[in-house]
């Protein structure tokens, strides 16, 4: 049996998981509510880590430390950062970097990684049920900032610095948590919106569309992990 945690930042990105997964026992843990299901043979650790870095990589360590997960998914939505992706695609991080940090900060220094690699496996295992739900999907690089992108001009500047897959809030910080801890972790996001001019509209239109998307696909996924 696996303990897999599933981190994502907003109720509304963990609704489906909680409500396939039924009646769970609760943690409550330092501000953090962590759901304890048992789910096809392995241990599910759900929780809502709220929005951006600092929550995100709280959480991520709370739940490493209380509950010693194999791996770490993170998932939710984000914005889609290449002209490939569309809404509804999948983006499976390859590794994580946040885009509003002097990459050298976290290269130079402490952790002395300026990015963080998804693990290799969960990425294979993330491909392979997109393809069992016939779902488009891309391998890529995903940023997360401190903002919500819908904007054509900031858009354009970081995927001149990054090239990025898809933009978040959350990944960069649940991988960084991750690195530092030795856990295999992944971030499987589901694209929202393009994080341009029209990003927050489309937002509000798919959000719900691409949760529970990507809400059906991690679940899956803890089946063959
Ligand atoms: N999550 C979903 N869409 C996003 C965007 N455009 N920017 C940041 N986080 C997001």
């Amino acid at each position: 049996m696996k303990t897999i945690a599933v981190i994502g930042a907003m109720p509304s990105e963990l609704a489906d998981i909680r409500s396939t997964l039924g009646e769970a026992g609760v943690k409550h843990l330092s501000g953090f509510d962590f759901y304890i299901n048992s789910y096809k043979g392995n241990k599910i650790v759900n929780a809502c880590c709220g929005i951006a870095k600092v929550n995100a990589a709280l959480c991520t360590q709370v739940m490493i430390d209380n509950f010693a997960p194999d791996c770490v998914i993170n998932t939710g939505v984000a914005g889609g950062m290449n002209s490939a992706v569309k809404v509804c695609d999948i983006v499976i991080s390859t590794e994580v970097l946040p885009h509003d940090l002097d990459q050298h900060f976290l290269a130079d220094y402490p952790p002395y990684c300026g990015i963080f690699k998804a693990d290799d496996s969960l990425i294979r295992t993330a491909e392979k049920v997109c393809g069992e739900f016939d779902v488009k999907c891309f391998r890529g690089r995903i940023v997360s900032g401190e903002s919500f992108v819908s904007d054509n001009k900031l858009k354009m500047s970081i995927q001149e610095k990054f090239e990025p897959y898809a933009v978040d809030m959350e990944s960069a910080a649940v991988g960084h948590a991750c690195y530092l801890n030795k856990t295999p972790y992944i971030s499987v996001r589901c694209i929202s919106d393009n994080a341009d001019d029209e990003g927050a509209m489309s937002f509000d239109e798919f959000e719900k569309i691409a949760a529970k998307r990507v809400a059906d696909i991690v679940l899956r996924m803890t089946e063959l992990i």
